[in-house]
């Protein structure tokens, strides 16, 4: 029987390719997404689940329903859906501030928290995080903190989920060739600042949720992968 990976945000960019990936090496995938949509992925047609991750009972409902209908655990976690408005000292209003820390924080711990209860020793969370959590970018106030609070929350989950066996890891992506970003027009003038000189596309991205929820990786948890191109160094 295929392993169940929970995947959110998978209606686009980062999501959609980690949900494709997953399904490509035979995953049972339940996608969440604020927006329900569907598309092909290696000839299965995948649905996403209308969820806002930040409600809380929605999460609980929708992973409920899909482990009594697979029978299986939870294998894999990877919380991707994210908002990243800009935002500042001047202009940040408090709804905003909610908004981005709902989404990008109180998100992931809810879903994280809906399945692991159904998640068994050897499975594992990935967490979205940004090099903005590490380095600043101007216009990025609420969006880095937010992020910030991801790489922290990591190694906390961690701490607390690695006597079930369950590893709790993030990626910090820098540019990717997301719908987002195109819509910046920046990505060019982003690729000659980096070193490897390119944006990542969001399938390289996704193929570290699965090294991260493989066996592979069975004895890291709590870390941040950064993937800049190298234009983010710790
Ligand atoms: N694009 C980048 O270059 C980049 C860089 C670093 C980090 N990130 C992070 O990676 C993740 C994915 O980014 P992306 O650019 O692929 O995203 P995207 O904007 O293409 O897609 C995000 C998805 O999340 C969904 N979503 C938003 N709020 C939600 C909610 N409350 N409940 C459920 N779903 C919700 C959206 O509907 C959307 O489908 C985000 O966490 C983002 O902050 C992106």
């Amino acid at each position: 029987m295929p392993k169940t990976a929970i995947v959110t945000g998978a209606a686009s960019g980062m999501g959609r390719a980690t949900a494709t990936q997953l399904v490509k090496e035979g995953w049972d995938v339940l996608a969440l997404d604020r927006v329900a949509t569907e598309f092909e992925a290696h000839g299965e047609t995948v649905r996403t689940t209308a969820v806002d991750v930040t409600r809380r009972d929605d999460v609980r409902d929708a992973v409920a329903a899909h482990v009594a209908a697979s029978g299986n655990s939870v294998s894999l976690v990877a919380n991707v859906a994210g908002i990243y408005p800009p935002s500042n000292l001047a202009d940040f209003t408090e709804d905003l501030y909610r908004k981005v820390f709902d989404v990008n924080v109180l998100g992931v711990l809810n879903v994280t928290a809906e399945a692991v209860a159904h998640m068994e020793s050897g499975g594992a969370v990935v967490n979205f995080a940004s090099v903005d959590a590490f380095t600043v970018s101007p216009g990025q106030l609420l969006y880095g903190a937010s992020k910030a609070a991801v790489v922290m929350l990591t190694k906390e989950l961690a701490l607390e989920l690695a006597p079930r066996g369950i590893r709790v890891n993030a990626i910090a992506p820098g540019w990717v060739n997301t719908p987002g970003n195109e819509a910046t027009g920046r990505m060019a003038a982003a690729a000659a600042s980096i070193p490897l000189g390119r944006v990542a596309q969001p399938e390289e991205i996704a193929r570290w949720v699965s090294i991260l929820g493989s066996p592979d990786a069975r004895f890291m948890t709590g870390e941040t992968i950064v993937l800049s191109g190298g234009n983010v160094l710790r």
